[in-house]
């Protein structure tokens, strides 16, 4: 049992039960390769240090590279018994090379060890992450360049507010995902010191060199403070606070993309790759792969509420709560990036309707504020008042139902005498968006203008 590696003051065995609720071999096996290069890194230090013999320490690089064949090739047995991916590999290094593996853990214990494991998982991870938001970015930027001039209506209270472009809205997107992306990389830097040499919490008494595997394993440095090290895990904070935002920018654009593609809107097809259709409705075509972006987001938010709450009442140093840190920070890896990759495939097969984007563009009198805008800027009507006209045009329209762009030049000016023919110019809704052109604005030389800039600091 696991015991023989540090039960020399233990007369009974562990209850089964014990055993069940204290093991994490289950989910912490995929700390395989961290666990085997984090200790190639401690047994080269102390061999450099003299506290090994180079012959243990080949004995030990050699054992640990089998144990990398033998997981990768799905010949280790994992040991429950064993309770962790540490001592299980610790335990078979001992089998393969005997005495040289029982003096790997020599200036080490497995708070320092677990740390940095699980430290090198998360920084792979943030990377991952950065990479899959890159690819999104690159799908959202090659479809805003097609669509700067497809004008669709934009929404405020999810009403009708003021004609926008199709290539504008995704657009808003790509910001969102360059500052998800920015928010890893922050991480990634702060995450980026090793652990390892802590050992239990206070340091060592042998002469090691944490310098040489903070380098080792790719660290700036080692950590500042042992019980700091042994103690903290707000990297995997910072990892599942910046996987949170990011899925709930996903999920806010799986629930457009959800709305969007319903015969009311009809503004885009999602390719049927990425939809299901149901046993007793013909005519469905449902967009579950976008569903379940928007619903796997909710598990990310709760895996970093689940981590705050774990740690919130815990003294330093090392308590056992914090093997509960793992499953959670997988889970949102895995739903993260599967939501990421997943929302990448289906815009890049998604058909786009620009005649019905149109169409709804100019329902709701979305370009109200273009006729106010043009007393403002053509007959020098202060803003207010000039709302209050718009605002009465509307009305009119309403209760002859149509559009202001379908009253005519007397009605208009019935409402305002000093609306002439000019104001015709502007109650288009191609000419609302081609007036935009503020920075930042939705008038599509600008969107052109801000995938360029886009491309050069994000692809
Ligand atoms: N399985 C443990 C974890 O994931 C490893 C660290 C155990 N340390 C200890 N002092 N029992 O946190």
């Amino acid at each position: 049992s696991g015991r023989s590696l540090w039960g020399g003051h233990f007369e009974a065995d562990p209850a089964p039960l014990m055993t069940q609720i204290n093991a994490s071999i289950g989910f912490d096996k995929r700390l395989y390769a961290q666990d085997i290069v984090g200790s190639m890194a401690h047994a080269r230090m102390l061999a450099a240090v003299g506290i090994l013999s180079p012959t243990d320490r080949d004995a030990i690089l050699d054992g640990l590279e089998r144990i990398r064949g033998e997981i990768e090739r799905g010949e280790f047995v994992f040991t429950t018994e064993l309770e962790d991916i540490h001592l299980n590999i610790e335990s078979r290094l001992t089998d393969l090379v005997g005495e040289p593996g029982r003096r790997l853990h020599t200036a080490r214990s497995r708070n320092d060890q677990v740390a940095t494991d699980f430290k090198l998982w998360v920084r792979d991870a943030m990377d991952r992450a950065d990479a899959r938001l890159k690819e999104l970015q690159r799908v959202l930027l090659g479809l805003a360049r097609t669509h700067a001039a497809t004008v669709m209506p934009g929404f405020t209270h999810l009403q009708a507010a003021q004609p926008v472009t199709f290539g504008h809205h995704l657009m808003a997107y790509v910001e969102m995902f360059g500052r998800d992306r920015s928010r890893f990389q922050d991480a990634r830097r702060r995450l980026n010191e090793s652990p390892l040499g802590a050992a239990a919490l206070a340091g060592t008494s042998f002469p090691i060199d944490r310098a040489m595997t903070a380098a080792d394993l790719g660290f700036d440095r080692p950590m500042a403070n042992s019980i700091d090290a042994v103690s903290d895990r707000d990297f995997a904070l910072d990892y599942l606070a910046s996987a949170a935002i990011a899925a709930v920018h996903l999920s806010r654009l799986a629930e457009e993309l959800v709305l969007w593609s319903t015969p009311q809107f009809g503004f885009v097809r999602m390719p049927e790759a990425f939809t299901s259709g149901s046993s007793i409705m013909p005519q469905k075509r449902n967009p579950d792969a976008a569903e379940l972006v928007r619903g796997k987001s909710g598990r990310i938010l709760g895996d970093l509420q689940a981590l705050l709450v774990v740690l919130k009442g815990l003294p330093l140093a090392y308590s056992k709560d914090m093997q509960e840190d793992k499953e959670g920070v997988f889970d949102a890896a895995d739903s993260l990036e599967l939501s990421l990759a997943a929302t990448a495939a289906m815009l890049d097969g998604i058909t786009v309707f620009p005649e019905r984007m149109k169409a709804a563009a100019g329902v709701g009198y979305t370009t109200a504020t273009d006729l106010a805008d043009w007393l403002v800027r053509v007959k020098g009507v202060p803003f207010r008042e000039a709302h209050g006209i718009a605002a009465r045009a509307v009305k009119l329209a309403e209760s002859k139902g149509c559009g202001l762009e379908d009253l005519g030049r007397d009605e208009l000016a019935g409402i305002d005498a000093r609306i002439d023919a000019g104001v015709f110019e502007v109650l288009g809704v191609e000419r609302s968006v081609a007036s935009r052109r503020s920075f930042g604005g939705t008038a599509p030389e600008r969107v052109l203008e801000a995938v360029a800039a886009a491309e050069a600091r994000y692809l």
